[in-house]
Protein backbone atom coordinates (compact mmCIF):
# COMPACT_ATOMS: atom_id res chain seq x y z
CA UNK A 1 0.00 0.00 0.00
CA UNK A 2 1.07 3.96 -0.46
CA UNK A 3 -0.28 6.96 0.60
CA UNK A 4 1.11 10.62 1.30
CA UNK A 5 1.09 11.17 4.65
CA UNK A 6 0.67 8.09 7.07
CA UNK A 7 -0.94 9.21 10.25
CA UNK A 8 -0.95 7.66 13.66
CA UNK A 9 -3.68 8.00 16.47
CA UNK A 10 -7.61 9.65 15.88
CA UNK A 11 -7.30 11.73 18.82
CA UNK A 12 -7.90 15.40 18.10
CA UNK A 13 -4.40 16.45 16.63
CA UNK A 14 -4.78 13.28 14.05
CA UNK A 15 -8.44 13.84 12.90
CA UNK A 16 -8.07 17.17 12.10
CA UNK A 17 -4.73 16.92 10.38
CA UNK A 18 -6.00 14.21 7.86
CA UNK A 19 -9.23 16.27 7.07
CA UNK A 20 -6.84 19.60 6.33
CA UNK A 21 -4.71 17.39 4.49
CA UNK A 22 -7.98 15.96 2.62
CA UNK A 23 -8.93 19.56 1.91
CA UNK A 24 -5.47 20.34 0.71
CA UNK A 25 -6.31 16.74 -2.04
CA UNK A 26 -3.66 15.12 -0.09
CA UNK A 27 -4.24 11.35 0.90
CA UNK A 28 -3.51 10.30 4.20
CA UNK A 29 -4.08 6.29 5.77
CA UNK A 30 -4.72 6.94 9.82
CA UNK A 31 -5.03 4.46 12.24
CA UNK A 32 -6.21 4.04 15.85
CA UNK A 33 -5.77 1.22 18.07
CA UNK A 34 -8.95 1.75 20.58
CA UNK A 35 -12.94 1.72 18.91
CA UNK A 36 -14.77 5.17 17.26
CA UNK A 37 -17.22 4.83 20.40
CA UNK A 38 -14.29 4.93 22.69
CA UNK A 39 -12.19 7.34 20.85
CA UNK A 40 -16.10 9.49 20.98
CA UNK A 41 -16.20 8.37 24.88
CA UNK A 42 -13.09 9.26 26.27
CA UNK A 43 -13.42 12.26 28.96
CA UNK A 44 -10.62 14.93 28.33
CA UNK A 45 -10.79 18.66 28.04
CA UNK A 46 -13.75 21.36 27.87
CA UNK A 47 -12.38 24.51 26.68
CA UNK A 48 -11.39 25.93 23.10
CA UNK A 49 -9.27 29.44 23.03
CA UNK A 50 -10.53 31.50 20.47
CA UNK A 51 -8.10 30.64 17.63
CA UNK A 52 -9.11 27.03 17.82
CA UNK A 53 -12.78 27.90 17.46
CA UNK A 54 -11.70 29.80 14.71
CA UNK A 55 -9.56 26.89 13.17
CA UNK A 56 -12.24 24.45 13.02
CA UNK A 57 -14.86 27.27 11.42
CA UNK A 58 -12.32 27.85 8.91
CA UNK A 59 -11.97 24.33 8.60
CA UNK A 60 -15.83 23.41 7.61
CA UNK A 61 -16.11 21.60 11.01
CA UNK A 62 -17.65 23.64 12.91
CA UNK A 63 -21.48 23.64 12.55
CA UNK A 64 -22.07 22.06 15.77
CA UNK A 65 -19.67 23.76 17.77
CA UNK A 66 -21.46 26.64 16.70
CA UNK A 67 -25.09 25.63 17.82
CA UNK A 68 -24.08 23.67 21.33
CA UNK A 69 -20.94 25.58 22.10
CA UNK A 70 -21.14 28.31 25.35
CA UNK A 71 -19.02 31.31 25.12
CA UNK A 72 -17.50 32.43 28.03
CA UNK A 73 -16.39 35.98 28.35
CA UNK A 74 -14.28 35.31 31.87
CA UNK A 75 -13.32 32.95 34.66
CA UNK A 76 -14.02 33.36 38.84
CA UNK A 77 -11.05 33.04 40.80
CA UNK A 78 -11.67 31.92 44.39
CA UNK A 79 -9.49 32.01 47.19
CA UNK A 80 -9.73 33.12 50.79
CA UNK A 81 -13.19 33.04 51.15
CA UNK A 82 -13.82 35.07 48.15
CA UNK A 83 -15.02 35.17 44.20
CA UNK A 84 -13.93 37.26 41.94
CA UNK A 85 -14.49 37.62 38.37
CA UNK A 86 -11.52 37.57 35.62
CA UNK A 87 -12.89 39.59 32.52
CA UNK A 88 -11.71 38.27 29.50
CA UNK A 89 -13.71 40.13 26.97
CA UNK A 90 -12.67 43.73 28.69
CA UNK A 91 -9.12 42.44 29.51
CA UNK A 92 -8.34 41.13 26.23
CA UNK A 93 -11.14 41.34 23.67
CA UNK A 94 -11.50 37.68 23.49
CA UNK A 95 -13.78 34.79 24.41
CA UNK A 96 -13.10 31.19 25.16
CA UNK A 97 -15.86 28.44 24.57
CA UNK A 98 -16.96 25.28 26.02
CA UNK A 99 -17.47 22.93 23.84
CA UNK A 100 -16.14 19.01 25.39
CA UNK A 101 -13.27 17.44 23.13
CA UNK A 102 -15.62 13.97 22.81
CA UNK A 103 -17.74 16.22 20.73
CA UNK A 104 -14.98 17.74 18.94
CA UNK A 105 -13.61 14.17 18.17
CA UNK A 106 -17.40 12.98 17.15
CA UNK A 107 -17.13 15.95 14.65
CA UNK A 108 -14.17 15.35 13.10
CA UNK A 109 -14.82 11.28 12.74
CA UNK A 110 -18.16 12.02 10.93
CA UNK A 111 -16.78 14.41 8.50
CA UNK A 112 -13.81 12.52 7.66
CA UNK A 113 -15.77 8.98 7.20
CA UNK A 114 -18.58 11.21 5.21
CA UNK A 115 -15.58 13.00 3.09
CA UNK A 116 -13.48 9.96 2.91
CA UNK A 117 -15.62 6.92 3.10
CA UNK A 118 -15.26 3.88 5.47
CA UNK A 119 -11.67 3.15 5.24
CA UNK A 120 -10.71 6.98 6.03
CA UNK A 121 -9.81 5.62 9.42
CA UNK A 122 -9.02 2.50 10.39
CA UNK A 123 -10.22 1.69 14.14
CA UNK A 124 -9.42 -1.10 16.02
CA UNK A 125 -6.06 -1.62 14.99
CA UNK A 126 -2.79 -3.46 16.83
CA UNK A 127 0.73 -3.79 16.60
CA UNK A 128 1.26 -0.25 14.99
CA UNK A 129 5.10 0.36 14.07
CA UNK A 130 6.47 3.54 12.13
CA UNK A 131 9.84 2.40 10.68
CA UNK A 132 12.43 3.81 7.78
CA UNK A 133 11.90 7.37 9.10
CA UNK A 134 15.35 8.72 7.77
CA UNK A 135 14.83 7.16 4.50
CA UNK A 136 12.40 9.38 1.43
CA UNK A 137 10.02 6.23 2.34
CA UNK A 138 9.11 5.70 6.13
CA UNK A 139 6.73 2.83 6.59
CA UNK A 140 3.85 2.51 8.61
CA UNK A 141 3.08 -0.84 9.53
CA UNK A 142 -0.54 -2.09 11.16
CA UNK A 143 -2.43 -5.45 11.55
CA UNK A 144 -6.07 -4.63 10.83
CA UNK A 145 -9.10 -6.04 13.20
CA UNK A 146 -9.59 -8.75 10.96
CA UNK A 147 -6.37 -9.77 11.86
CA UNK A 148 -4.35 -9.11 8.63
CA UNK A 149 -1.01 -6.98 8.59
CA UNK A 150 -0.30 -3.72 6.33
CA UNK A 151 2.54 -2.24 5.65
CA UNK A 152 1.72 1.67 4.27
CA UNK A 153 4.80 3.55 2.28
CA UNK A 154 4.26 7.23 2.91
CA UNK A 155 6.11 10.21 1.92
CA UNK A 156 5.60 11.61 5.31
CA UNK A 157 4.14 10.08 9.00
CA UNK A 158 2.58 12.40 11.52
CA UNK A 159 3.07 10.86 15.22
CA UNK A 160 -0.38 11.89 17.03
CA UNK A 161 -0.38 9.29 18.87
CA UNK A 162 -0.51 10.97 22.54
CA UNK A 163 1.89 10.68 25.24
CA UNK A 164 1.98 6.89 25.53
CA UNK A 165 1.93 6.35 21.79
CA UNK A 166 5.19 4.59 19.84
CA UNK A 167 5.96 7.35 17.58
CA UNK A 168 8.00 9.84 20.27
CA UNK A 169 10.18 6.47 21.51
CA UNK A 170 10.87 5.13 17.68
CA UNK A 171 13.13 8.28 17.13
CA UNK A 172 16.92 7.06 18.18
CA UNK A 173 18.15 7.66 21.78
CA UNK A 174 20.33 10.76 21.53
CA UNK A 175 18.21 13.01 19.02
CA UNK A 176 15.25 14.23 21.44
CA UNK A 177 15.99 16.82 24.36
CA UNK A 178 13.11 15.59 26.75
CA UNK A 179 12.33 18.23 29.23
CA UNK A 180 9.63 17.18 32.18
CA UNK A 181 7.99 17.80 35.36
CA UNK A 182 5.93 15.94 37.70
CA UNK A 183 3.67 17.66 40.26
CA UNK A 184 3.01 15.97 43.87
CA UNK A 185 -0.97 15.68 43.41
CA UNK A 186 -3.49 14.66 41.02
CA UNK A 187 -6.81 15.14 39.83
CA UNK A 188 -9.85 13.77 40.42
CA UNK A 189 -12.74 14.39 37.51
CA UNK A 190 -16.46 13.49 37.57
CA UNK A 191 -19.28 14.09 34.75
CA UNK A 192 -22.46 14.89 36.70
CA UNK A 193 -25.76 14.43 35.29
CA UNK A 194 -27.21 18.11 37.18
CA UNK A 195 -26.86 21.69 35.41
CA UNK A 196 -23.90 23.88 36.65
CA UNK A 197 -23.87 25.85 39.32
CA UNK A 198 -22.49 28.82 37.75
CA UNK A 199 -22.41 30.50 34.72
CA UNK A 200 -18.32 30.88 33.93
CA UNK A 201 -15.96 28.49 34.94
CA UNK A 202 -14.58 28.55 39.25
CA UNK A 203 -10.96 28.16 39.67
CA UNK A 204 -10.61 27.83 43.76
CA UNK A 205 -7.68 27.85 45.96
CA UNK A 206 -8.48 25.82 48.97
CA UNK A 207 -6.89 24.99 52.25
CA UNK A 208 -7.68 21.35 51.57
CA UNK A 209 -6.20 21.81 47.93
CA UNK A 210 -7.48 22.74 44.71
CA UNK A 211 -11.27 22.60 43.15
CA UNK A 212 -12.56 23.49 39.68
CA UNK A 213 -16.53 23.87 38.69
CA UNK A 214 -16.22 23.31 34.48
CA UNK A 215 -19.70 22.42 32.44
CA UNK A 216 -20.12 20.66 29.21
CA UNK A 217 -23.74 21.46 28.72
CA UNK A 218 -26.54 23.78 30.28
CA UNK A 219 -28.03 20.07 31.91
CA UNK A 220 -24.59 18.53 32.68
CA UNK A 221 -21.21 19.53 35.19
CA UNK A 222 -17.86 18.63 34.75
CA UNK A 223 -16.09 19.21 38.32
CA UNK A 224 -12.32 17.87 39.50
CA UNK A 225 -10.57 18.08 42.69
CA UNK A 226 -7.05 17.98 43.88
CA UNK A 227 -6.07 14.53 45.78
CA UNK A 228 -2.94 12.85 46.56
CA UNK A 229 -0.98 11.00 43.69
CA UNK A 230 -1.29 7.79 45.44
CA UNK A 231 -5.64 8.07 46.17
CA UNK A 232 -7.72 5.34 45.00
CA UNK A 233 -10.86 6.14 42.87
CA UNK A 234 -12.53 3.13 45.02
CA UNK A 235 -11.60 5.79 47.88
CA UNK A 236 -14.14 8.31 46.97
CA UNK A 237 -17.56 7.32 46.37
CA UNK A 238 -20.19 9.99 45.21
CA UNK A 239 -21.55 11.55 48.51
CA UNK A 240 -17.50 11.81 49.67
CA UNK A 241 -16.52 13.93 46.05
CA UNK A 242 -19.82 16.06 46.73
CA UNK A 243 -18.97 16.90 50.38
CA UNK A 244 -15.75 17.86 49.93
CA UNK A 245 -16.73 19.76 46.28
CA UNK A 246 -19.47 21.89 48.15
CA UNK A 247 -16.42 22.54 51.21
CA UNK A 248 -14.14 24.04 48.71
CA UNK A 249 -16.68 26.32 46.76
CA UNK A 250 -18.22 27.26 49.64
CA UNK A 251 -19.06 30.64 49.86
CA UNK A 252 -21.99 32.44 52.13
CA UNK A 253 -25.54 32.59 49.78
CA UNK A 254 -24.28 30.29 46.83
CA UNK A 255 -24.97 26.73 46.59
CA UNK A 256 -23.71 23.65 44.80
CA UNK A 257 -26.01 21.17 42.89
CA UNK A 258 -25.29 17.46 43.01
CA UNK A 259 -26.64 14.99 41.14
CA UNK A 260 -25.88 11.38 39.62
CA UNK A 261 -22.33 10.85 38.67
CA UNK A 262 -21.92 10.04 35.13
CA UNK A 263 -18.21 9.27 35.17
CA UNK A 264 -15.21 9.34 37.26
CA UNK A 265 -11.63 9.06 37.17
CA UNK A 266 -7.98 10.04 38.63
CA UNK A 267 -5.43 11.55 36.12
CA UNK A 268 -1.84 13.07 37.41
CA UNK A 269 -0.58 16.03 36.42
CA UNK A 270 2.86 16.54 34.30
CA UNK A 271 4.80 19.33 32.15
CA UNK A 272 6.55 17.37 29.43
CA UNK A 273 8.00 18.49 25.81
CA UNK A 274 10.15 16.50 23.91
CA UNK A 275 12.11 18.45 21.35
CA UNK A 276 12.52 18.49 18.17
CA UNK A 277 9.37 17.49 17.07
CA UNK A 278 10.59 16.41 13.98
CA UNK A 279 12.56 13.34 13.16
CA UNK A 280 13.41 13.27 9.44
CA UNK A 281 10.13 12.57 7.89
CA UNK A 282 8.29 11.98 11.38
CA UNK A 283 6.38 14.66 12.36
CA UNK A 284 5.18 14.66 16.21
CA UNK A 285 2.15 16.70 17.12
CA UNK A 286 -0.48 17.13 20.33
CA UNK A 287 0.37 15.38 23.41
CA UNK A 288 2.75 12.91 21.63
CA UNK A 289 5.46 15.83 22.27
CA UNK A 290 4.24 17.72 24.53
CA UNK A 291 1.83 17.50 27.79
CA UNK A 292 1.32 20.33 30.18
CA UNK A 293 -0.98 20.14 33.33
CA UNK A 294 -4.85 20.84 32.49
CA UNK A 295 -5.06 24.01 34.81
CA UNK A 296 -4.63 26.19 31.77
CA UNK A 297 -6.54 24.56 29.62
CA UNK A 298 -4.17 24.01 26.81
CA UNK A 299 -3.69 20.49 25.86
CA UNK A 300 -6.04 20.28 23.18
CA UNK A 301 -5.63 23.58 21.96
CA UNK A 302 -2.04 22.93 21.68
CA UNK A 303 -2.89 19.82 19.52
CA UNK A 304 -4.88 21.74 17.24
CA UNK A 305 -2.98 24.83 16.59
CA UNK A 306 0.68 21.83 15.61
CA UNK A 307 -1.57 20.20 12.86
CA UNK A 308 -2.89 23.67 11.53
CA UNK A 309 0.96 24.51 11.07
CA UNK A 310 1.79 20.93 10.03
CA UNK A 311 -1.00 20.60 7.22
CA UNK A 312 0.68 23.16 4.77
CA UNK A 313 4.05 22.30 5.84
CA UNK A 314 2.99 19.16 4.61
CA UNK A 315 1.48 20.06 1.84
CA UNK A 316 4.42 22.09 0.66
CA UNK A 317 6.88 19.11 1.42
CA UNK A 318 5.02 16.95 -0.67
CA UNK A 319 5.89 19.51 -3.43
CA UNK A 320 9.53 19.78 -2.78
CA UNK A 321 9.47 23.20 -0.72
CA UNK A 322 10.76 22.03 2.92
CA UNK A 323 11.06 25.66 4.20
CA UNK A 324 7.76 25.19 6.23
CA UNK A 325 8.70 21.66 7.43
CA UNK A 326 11.73 23.07 8.79
CA UNK A 327 10.03 26.00 10.52
CA UNK A 328 7.63 23.61 11.91
CA UNK A 329 9.38 22.36 15.37
CA UNK A 330 10.83 25.56 16.03
CA UNK A 331 7.24 27.72 15.59
CA UNK A 332 5.37 25.34 17.70
CA UNK A 333 7.60 25.41 20.69
CA UNK A 334 7.55 29.08 20.69
CA UNK A 335 3.73 28.61 21.24
CA UNK A 336 4.33 24.90 23.46
CA UNK A 337 6.88 26.24 25.46
CA UNK A 338 4.64 29.65 26.56
CA UNK A 339 1.22 27.11 27.39
CA UNK A 340 4.05 24.99 29.50
CA UNK A 341 4.52 28.05 31.44
CA UNK A 342 1.00 29.30 31.88
CA UNK A 343 0.30 25.74 32.87
CA UNK A 344 2.60 25.40 35.68
CA UNK A 345 1.65 28.93 36.61
CA UNK A 346 -1.92 28.53 37.23
CA UNK A 347 -1.02 24.88 38.98
CA UNK A 348 1.29 26.22 41.16
CA UNK A 349 -0.91 29.23 41.93
CA UNK A 350 -3.81 26.99 42.29
CA UNK A 351 -2.65 24.23 44.41
CA UNK A 352 -1.89 23.07 47.82
CA UNK A 353 1.84 21.84 47.81
CA UNK A 354 1.93 18.72 50.23
CA UNK A 355 4.27 19.75 52.76
CA UNK A 356 4.03 23.74 51.90
CA UNK A 357 5.44 26.09 54.58
CA UNK A 358 3.91 28.58 55.52
CA UNK A 359 5.52 31.14 53.59
CA UNK A 360 4.54 28.91 50.40
CA UNK A 361 0.68 29.26 51.07
CA UNK A 362 0.88 33.38 51.69
CA UNK A 363 2.99 33.90 48.93
CA UNK A 364 -0.02 31.82 46.86
CA UNK A 365 -2.50 33.97 48.26
CA UNK A 366 -0.70 37.39 47.90
CA UNK A 367 -0.40 36.28 44.02
CA UNK A 368 -4.03 35.28 43.80
CA UNK A 369 -4.75 38.87 45.16
CA UNK A 370 -2.87 40.88 42.91
CA UNK A 371 -4.07 38.69 40.02
CA UNK A 372 -7.69 39.67 41.33
CA UNK A 373 -6.95 43.43 41.80
CA UNK A 374 -4.30 44.43 39.34
CA UNK A 375 -5.33 45.24 35.65
CA UNK A 376 -1.74 44.24 34.34
CA UNK A 377 -1.84 41.00 36.04
CA UNK A 378 -5.09 40.41 34.87
CA UNK A 379 -4.42 40.55 31.46
CA UNK A 380 -1.56 38.62 31.58
CA UNK A 381 -4.05 35.82 32.59
CA UNK A 382 -7.04 36.70 30.11
CA UNK A 383 -4.65 36.67 26.83
CA UNK A 384 -2.96 33.89 28.33
CA UNK A 385 -6.02 31.65 28.95
CA UNK A 386 -7.81 32.92 25.35
CA UNK A 387 -4.89 32.33 23.71
CA UNK A 388 -1.66 34.02 23.41
CA UNK A 389 -1.27 36.19 19.98
CA UNK A 390 2.75 37.22 19.93
CA UNK A 391 3.03 41.12 18.66
CA UNK A 392 3.90 41.05 14.99
CA UNK A 393 7.06 43.41 15.07
CA UNK A 394 7.66 40.81 18.54
CA UNK A 395 6.94 37.62 16.10
CA UNK A 396 9.73 39.37 13.34
CA UNK A 397 12.24 40.48 15.63
P1 LIG B 1 -4.82 12.04 22.23
O1 LIG B 1 -6.11 12.74 22.42
O2 LIG B 1 -4.14 11.40 23.34
O3 LIG B 1 -4.94 11.12 20.98
C1 LIG B 1 -3.97 10.15 20.66
C2 LIG B 1 -4.65 8.99 19.98
O4 LIG B 1 -3.66 8.07 19.56
C3 LIG B 1 -5.57 8.24 20.91
O5 LIG B 1 -6.83 8.08 20.31
C4 LIG B 1 -4.87 6.91 21.13
O6 LIG B 1 -5.77 5.83 21.36
C5 LIG B 1 -4.11 6.76 19.83
N1 LIG B 1 -2.95 5.87 19.90
C6 LIG B 1 -2.07 5.71 20.92
N2 LIG B 1 -1.14 4.81 20.63
C7 LIG B 1 -1.42 4.38 19.38
C8 LIG B 1 -0.82 3.40 18.52
N3 LIG B 1 0.26 2.71 18.91
N4 LIG B 1 -1.37 3.19 17.31
C9 LIG B 1 -2.46 3.89 16.92
N5 LIG B 1 -3.08 4.80 17.69
C10 LIG B 1 -2.56 5.04 18.90
N6 LIG B 1 -6.60 18.94 28.51
C11 LIG B 1 -7.30 19.99 28.89
O7 LIG B 1 -7.10 21.07 28.31
N7 LIG B 1 -8.24 19.86 29.90
C12 LIG B 1 -8.47 18.65 30.53
O8 LIG B 1 -9.30 18.55 31.41
C13 LIG B 1 -7.74 17.53 30.15
N8 LIG B 1 -7.93 16.32 30.73
C14 LIG B 1 -7.17 15.24 30.33
C15 LIG B 1 -7.33 13.98 30.91
C16 LIG B 1 -6.55 12.88 30.51
C17 LIG B 1 -6.73 11.52 31.16
C18 LIG B 1 -5.57 13.07 29.50
C19 LIG B 1 -4.70 11.89 29.07
C20 LIG B 1 -5.45 14.31 28.91
C21 LIG B 1 -6.22 15.41 29.30
N9 LIG B 1 -6.11 16.68 28.72
C22 LIG B 1 -6.82 17.73 29.12
C23 LIG B 1 -5.22 16.92 27.63
C24 LIG B 1 -5.94 16.87 26.28
O9 LIG B 1 -7.05 16.03 26.34
C25 LIG B 1 -4.91 16.43 25.28
O10 LIG B 1 -3.94 17.45 25.21
C26 LIG B 1 -5.47 16.12 23.89
O11 LIG B 1 -6.22 14.93 23.95
C27 LIG B 1 -4.32 15.95 22.90
O12 LIG B 1 -4.79 15.45 21.70
P2 LIG B 1 -3.90 14.47 20.82
O13 LIG B 1 -4.69 14.20 19.59
O14 LIG B 1 -2.54 15.03 20.71
O15 LIG B 1 -3.72 13.17 21.70
C1 LIG C 1 -12.81 20.78 31.59
O1 LIG C 1 -13.92 21.29 31.34
O2 LIG C 1 -12.62 19.56 31.54
C2 LIG C 1 -11.68 21.66 31.96
C3 LIG C 1 -11.84 23.03 31.90
C4 LIG C 1 -10.79 23.87 32.25
C5 LIG C 1 -9.60 23.32 32.66
C6 LIG C 1 -9.44 21.94 32.71
C7 LIG C 1 -10.49 21.12 32.38
O3 LIG C 1 -8.59 24.14 33.04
Amino acid sequence: MRTQVGIVGAGPAGLLLSHLLALRGIDSVLVEIRSREYCEARQRAGVLEDGSVRLLREAGVADRLDRQGIEHGGIYLQFDGERHHIDFRDLAGRTVTVYAQTEVVKDLIARRLADGGPDAIHFDVTATEVADLDTDQPKLRYTSKDGTRHEVSCDAIAGCDGFHGICRPTVPAGVQTITERDYPYAWLGILADVPPSTDELIYAHHRNGFALHSLRSPSVSRLYLQVSLEEDIADWPDDRIWEELAQRFALPGWKLNDGPVLDKGITPMRSFVSTPMRYGRLFLAGDAAHIVPPTGAKGLNLALADVAHLAPALAAFLRGDTTLADEYSPTCLQGVWRSTHFSWWMTTMLHRTPGADDMEAQLQLSQLRYVATSRAAATSLAENYTGYCPLPAAAAG
